[in-house]
């Protein structure tokens, strides 16, 4: 089993039990508490907490609970972006995970509400974290910028306005930092702050971040067009339906592609010059890196 597998298997179920106990104690609501574990309980990569564990873990710092707490506040704002994103109003998208999106198994109305609880429950766990006083400010300040109306939102403002549009480059970078970079950076940033590095060090993880969640949007947009159903438990071939500003269709496949392995090997870059300053074990970070070619399985 590789170290990235172990390293999933070890830590996904304590972030999972972390989100799923809190959610738990937080409504009497029985439908809107099933509407919200529908969502998180299908599933998904996890890249986000991924990224800020193995951050730890890079410094060679221990993982505590506060680390699992953080790290299951994302996921949740994480899940509430994807359960907003697919309503009709929005992408309008019938698949998700794998399985029928929370407005094909509750209703629009429940939907919105479950996405609206996850938003809310995250920053209330956030904010009664297993951490120093003054890190747990910090971490939900930084939390609100990327996920608000500077970061994932503005990101998804950008998108909805895109629709039909033919964008440049660098407004279609735009909308992927946001929409999809700010949560990255959230998370390797989170985890450098937790690891106790200077910054110098976060405003490297930042940067790598920026490499990163660009990779990221790209492949989606890429696989929206080249992979199956099946593979992605989503539907493809979306974006072109909706007339999506993304990369494959400003550049076509094969010039994406190249940006995508562009990127990714400027992550590698910053990986390298984290090393250089204080990341002891970049293999993890490397892995999660490598998990983003089109090549890796899905
Ligand atoms: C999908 O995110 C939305 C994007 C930002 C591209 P993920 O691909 O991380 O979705 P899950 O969490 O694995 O379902
Ligand atoms: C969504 O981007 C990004 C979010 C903030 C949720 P997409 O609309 O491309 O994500 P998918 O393809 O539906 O997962
Ligand atoms: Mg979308
Ligand atoms: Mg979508
Ligand atoms: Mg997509």
């Amino acid at each position: 089993m590789s170290l990235l597998t172990t390293f999933k298997n070890n830590q996904l179920p304590l972030v999972e039990a972390e989100m799923r106990n809190f959610l738990r104690q937080q409504t009497t609501d029985e439908t809107l508490l099933k509407s919200m574990l529908y969502s998180i309980d299908a599933g998904g990569k996890r890249i986000r907490p991924l990224l800020l564990l193995a951050t730890i873990a890079g410094f060679e710092k221990e993982i505590d609970l506060g680390a699992y707490q953080v790290s299951a506040a994302l996921e949740l704002i994480h899940t509430y972006s994807l359960i907003h994103d697919d309503l009709p109003a929005m992408d309008n998208d019938q698949l998700r995970r794998g399985l029928p999106t929370n407005h094909m198994k509750f209703g629009a109305g429940m939907a919105t509400l479950a996405g609206d609880g996850l938003l809310t429950e995250a920053f209330h766990l956030l904010s009664r974290a297993d951490l120093d006083g003054e890190l747990r400010l910090l971490l939900v300040q930084n939390l609100a910028k990327a996920s608000g109306s500077f970061g994932m939102v503005a990101g998804q403002a950008a998108d909805v306005q895109a629709e039909g549009k033919l964008l440049n480059l660098q407004e279609m970078a735009y909308i992927h930092q946001r929409k999809t970079g700010a949560l990255f950076t959230f998370a390797l940033t989170a985890g450098g702050l937790l690891a106790q590095q200077e910054e110098s060090v976060i405003a490297l993880l930042a940067i790598l971040a920026e490499h990163l969640g660009l990779a990221f949007q790209i492949r989606d947009d890429l696989l929206d067009v080249t992979a199956t159903t099946a593979q992605l438990g989503k539907n493809v071939g979306h974006d072109a339906a909706l007339n999506k500003s993304t990369y494959p269709a400003l550049l076509g496949v094969e010039k994406s592609y190249q940006l995508l392995a562009a990127e990714l090997a400027a992550s590698k870059e910053s990986l390298k010059k984290l090393q250089e300053i204080s990341l002891v074990k970049p293999e993890l970070l490397l892995m999660l890196t490598e998990e983003l070619t089109l090549e890796a399985k899905l």
